[in-house]
């Protein structure tokens, strides 16, 4: 099982990589842009938050093959081990085949649908990462294309992994996980729902007061 923050945020990084077993982090252009820093100083950051063996993504920013295969190369470049994300276009389809070929590990990003994320793991992407709450938010069941993927990956790519993305709550990531998703990246505010229960606080309220009443502080 692999866990993700789905952030840029350092400070967040950093907090929730002490309390979370994560194994990296992934970014796209809009969670990059938001920091108004460089990609290449926001990726060295992160890497520096999570450490060295921790995985990173980073998404091309180009719409044509040509130009993802060449900013997937020079990604690569700085950080020999990132794995790029690719939106599953045509063009798309095009750049994931040729750094396969390379050896460049991809994900298959922007999955609405069980058909377009297959189609980027037969061209050879590690991870395909369906968006389950942006299909949600259309109409759509998030859940079920995922749960399609799933069972097409195990069937006929079982090189190939959902990486699920785009969660509003809790449920959507749990419901994933039920479906046999083995790796998920999370926004840091459903990391922070799954850690924060009020009902765990008033909990442990109650123990700490009924130790006072008993003991008189809070010591074994
Ligand atoms: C994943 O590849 C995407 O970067 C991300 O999870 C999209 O999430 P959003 O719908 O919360 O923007």
């Amino acid at each position: 099982m692999e866990l993700y923050l789905d952030t840029a945020d350092v400070k967040s990084v950093k907090r929730l990589a002490k309390i979370l077993p994560i194994q990296g982090v992934t970014t796209n252009p809009s969670i990059v842009a938001k920091e108004k820093k460089p990609i290449f100083d926001v990726l060295n950051e992160l890497q520096a938050a999570v450490g060295a063996k921790s995985q990173l993504f980073a998404q091309v920013i180009a719409n044509n093959a040509k130009d993802m295969i060449k900013e997937a190369e020079k990604l690569r470049l700085y950080f020999p081990t990132i794995v790029i994300k690719v939106p599953v276009t045509s063009e798309g389809l095009i750049a994931i085949k040729e750094l396969s070929a390379q050896e460049i590990t991809t994900l298959g990003t922007a999955v609405y649908g069980a058909g377009q994320g297959f189609l980027s793991a037969l061209a050879g992407a590690k991870y395909v990462a369906p968006y389950v709450n942006r299909i949600d938010a259309q109409g759509g069941s998030g859940i079920e294309v995922v749960a399609e993927l799933q069972t097409l990956l195990e069937m006929h790519c079982p090189s190939s992994m959902i990486l699920a993305a785009s969660f509003r709550t809790p449920r959507q990531v749990l419901d994933c996980l039920l479906a046999g998703c083995k790796s998920i990246t999370i926004p840091t505010d459903i990391a922070e729902l799954f850690i924060a229960d009020p009902a765990v606080d008033a909990a442990i309220k109650q123990f700490d007061n009924d130790w006072i009443n008993a003991f008189g502080d809070l010591k074994l």
